[in-house]
């Protein structure tokens, strides 16, 4: 493999880590259907770790190595879904352990958390990440056992800094889980930044074709506490299945070129509506008005990201108006995908989101820069 890790990753990608099928010579892998695995006349099975398809698949096999080597981690593990994974990981706690997260991350993980932490006996406490200090001020040593980050955050894009809450966490006896969900790693390893977990809703980038629901966990220590979320995975049931695994490693081929493009079309619209008379922010990392731009070029590599947030001027009622003249922009949930996606967030989090009203998350896909743009410009006109 070339030792240059931009040119390694794209080749990588490209043939799913050199993946050809042994019986076969076939250069794209065939989907296992079995549920179980055979043993031979010595009553071994057939082929190692392969036994029942909950504990393992030979194509969830084949991703999790792929996304170990992409997040230059020591194992990965593949789920149902992303929060499948979430769930799997804060079930591994102890009733009287402590956690700490963002206030703003995918409201879903903070709904579940809410729910979760009092009835599993787990303290939380929530901080700011947009505020310096806000961290370090809810971690209890000795007693926190999950300092948890989304960064870039979903739909804020605040950018919390890796290495520093690596080591926070790690002074206090902790561990780092970073949700690199909306980078990826063509944009930031966090596991280079010192964090001991990275989350992934495949369902996004990683996938990239909407049409796949999944999870990933990838570690930086196979150690106990890695093993009792493979523990949890395996009886909990969190199973990701064969045709998706198989799906999500086709999709991946392309990630880096996708990303690039998303990436490339966002800078292009946060600069555009920048100073644009019915916006009144653009929530992007790449704008040099973001207040952790600094942070964000430090931290991330050749871009951004294809998600950003558009403060419009005006009410909720306004945001709406505009997420529902797009004729490009399809007006639905989620991120990630190919094709450009609007969505008025408060809408879609619910009574309990703590979304400024005005605020309308953009997925920026891979079309041409200037529909995307034009398309805006007229949904804008309509307020
Ligand atoms: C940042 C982030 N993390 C986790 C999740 C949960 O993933 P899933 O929907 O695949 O369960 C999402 C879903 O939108 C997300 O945006």
């Amino acid at each position: 493999m070339n030792s240059d890790r931009k040119h390694g990753t794209a080749t990588l990608l490209a043939q799913a880590n050199h993946l050809i099928d042994q019986m076969t010579g076939a250069i794209i892998p065939p989907v296992y259907v079995s549920t179980t695995y055979a043993r031979d006349s010595n009553y071994e099975l057939v082929a190692h770790g392969l036994s029942y398809s909950r504990e393992n698949t030979p194509n969830c096999k084949q991703l999790e190595t792929l996304l170990a080597v992409l997040e230059g981690g020591a194992d990965a593990l593949t789920f149902g879904s992303g929060m499948a994974a979430v769930s799997a990981l804060f079930e591994t706690l102890k009733p009287g352990d402590h956690v700490v997260a963002p206030a703003v991350m995918y409201h879903a993980v903070r709904t579940w958390l809410n729910d979760f932490c009092p009835r599993w006996g787990l303290a939380h406490n929530y901080f700011d990440a947009s505020k310096q200090g806000s961290l370090e001020r809810v971690i209890r040593s000795g007693r926190t056992k999950i300092v948890w980050i989304e960064t870039p955050a979903n739909p804020t894009c605040d950018i919390t800094d890796i290495a520093e809450a690596a080591e926070l966490a790690h002074n206090a006896g902790a561990r780092l889980v970073v949700d690199s969900t909306l980078a990826t790693p063509m944009l930031t390893r966090p596991i280079e930044h010192g964090a001991d977990i990275v989350l992934h809703s495949a369902t996004k980038y990683l996938n990239g074709h909407s049409d796949v629901l999944a999870g990933a966990l990838i570690c930086r220590e196979d150690d106990n506490f890695w093993q009792s979320i493979r523990f949890q995975r395996v009886y909990g049931g969190a199973a990701l299945g064969s045709f998706e695994a198989w799906l999500l490693l086709r999709g991946m081929r392309t990630l880096h070129l996708r990303m690039q493009q998303a990436c490339d079309n966002a800078m292009r619209i946060a600069q555009h509506f920048e100073t644009h008379k019915k916006i009144e922010r653009v929530l992007y990392p790449g704008l040099q008005s973001h207040p952790r731009h600094t942070l964000a070029q430090r931290q991330m590599k050749s871009g951004f990201g294809g998600m950003l947030s558009l403060l419009v001027r005006g009410d909720a009622q306004a945001a709406r108006t505009v997420a529902s003249r797009t004729r490009v922009f399809v007006p639905a949930t989620s991120f990630g995908g190919v094709e450009s996606l609007i969505e008025h967030r408060a809408t879609v989090e619910g009574p309990s989101s703590r979304m400024p009203p005005n605020l309308l998350r953009l997925s920026i896909g891979i079309e041409l820069v200037e529909d995307l743009i034009i398309d805006l410009e007229h949904a804008l006109e309509a307020i």
